[in-house]
């Protein structure tokens, strides 16, 4: 118990003075509930269950077999035939379909969304993205998990000229149909591919892509070792991955204020736009369980990618993740 409350404040990057703060206790209280030298009393457990965004029972399981399920379900490996749909446990073979169905339910509203809810800042954080790629003409890329478009219609954009092109591949169809149409109604007509498909089993050859990206599909995918695997093997020799994903925040000032706004306003702002609170409700929470930018860097290296390295955006609400197939 103890060591998972340290566990999961780091997680959240919370100081424990943060963390404290949070569940009206001093920093001293909090270490020594993490040593294990003071006992928990209910009100306590509650209080922890709020701050940290994690069921009871993740808190008050097994310490050991904890930490491990929970990192492996981050990594998306999960235990034999577990993962899990934001905090929830689900069997591995529901998880597609209840992210199918959260995508396509909000598909036609999902772009509105992204700049109401980021009050257009994912945009900033889509442009480092391309900065970062440098898309040329001839560059083939396929931007993975990449719904209606906006990293495709922004690499086409930049490249010019009729060269490589992008394949969008994308596991949800309404998605990709909100793609198609925006696209055309931003002229353009050429250069991208729809594609519907498996980030986890993608429908492309060995060594057949020069950049490969994902910008906020990667924390949707059941099996995040397998997706990487998949983009290590799709890249050729000197190939580059690039992922752009929530992330966690670094600086702690801002924590109380991004959770309120996150289990809080989101949710409900979600439910007035899309009319679906549990899809945002999902989003929040999957944001939570996505590995730290540190962890996270380690299992794309896990994968047999190279040179990884990464940039913190807005403190660390989102990061930018570079590696190349060496
Ligand atoms: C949050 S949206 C991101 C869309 C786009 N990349 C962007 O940045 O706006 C996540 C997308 O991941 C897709 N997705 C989820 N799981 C996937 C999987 N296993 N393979 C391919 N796409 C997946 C969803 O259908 C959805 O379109």
């Amino acid at each position: 118990m103890e060591n998972r409350i340290r566990y999961w404040r780091r997680a959240r990057g919370l100081s424990q003075e943060a963390l404290g703060k949070m569940i009206g206790l001093g920093k001293p209280t909090i270490s020594k509930l993490e040593r294990g030298d003071l006992r928990l009393r209910d009100v306590t457990i509650a209080k922890l269950v709020d701050a940290l965004g994690v069921p009871a029972n993740e808190l008050l399981g097994d310490y050991a077999a904890g930490v491990g399920e929970a990192r492996a379900a981050e990594a998306g490996a999960g235990d034999a035939g577990a993962a899990h749909f934001g905090f929830r446990r689900v069997a591995v073979e529901d998880k597609a379909r209840l992210v199918r169905d959260v995508f396509s339910s909000v598909a036609s509203r999902y772009d509105l969304m992204n700049d109401l809810m980021s009050l257009g800042v994912h945009r900033l954080w889509k442009a480092e993205m391309i900065d970062w790629l440098r898309p040329t003409p001839r560059m083939r890329a396929v931007d993975v998990a990449g719904g209606t478009g906006d990293i495709a219609i922004r690499i086409v954009e930049r490249a010019g000229g009729d060269g490589g092109g992008v394949i969008v591949c994308d596991a949800n169809e309404s998605m990709l149909a909100v793609g198609r149409d925006r696209a055309l109604d931003r002229g353009v007509t050429r250069g991208i591919d729809w594609l519907c498909g498996d980030a986890e089993a993608l429908p492309l050859g060995d060594a057949s892509i020069d950049a490969y990206t994902i910008a906020f599909g990667i924390r949707n995918v059941t099996r995040i070792d397998r997706a990487l695997a998949e983009a290590r093997r799709v890249l050729r020799p000197g190939g580059r991955f690039l992922c752009l994903e929530f992330s966690r925040l670094v600086v702690p000032a801002l924590v109380p204020l991004y959770e309120a706004y996150s289990f809080n306003l989101l949710p409900a702002l979600g439910a007035a736009v899309t009319g679906d609170r549990e899809a945002y409700q999902y989003l929040v929470e999957s944001i939570r369980r996505f590995p730290a930018q540190d962890d996270f860097a380690a299992l794309i290296e896990a994968a047999g990618l190279g040179n990884v390295r990464f940039r913190n955006l807005t403190g660390g609400v989102a990061a930018l993740h570079s590696a190349w197939r060496i």
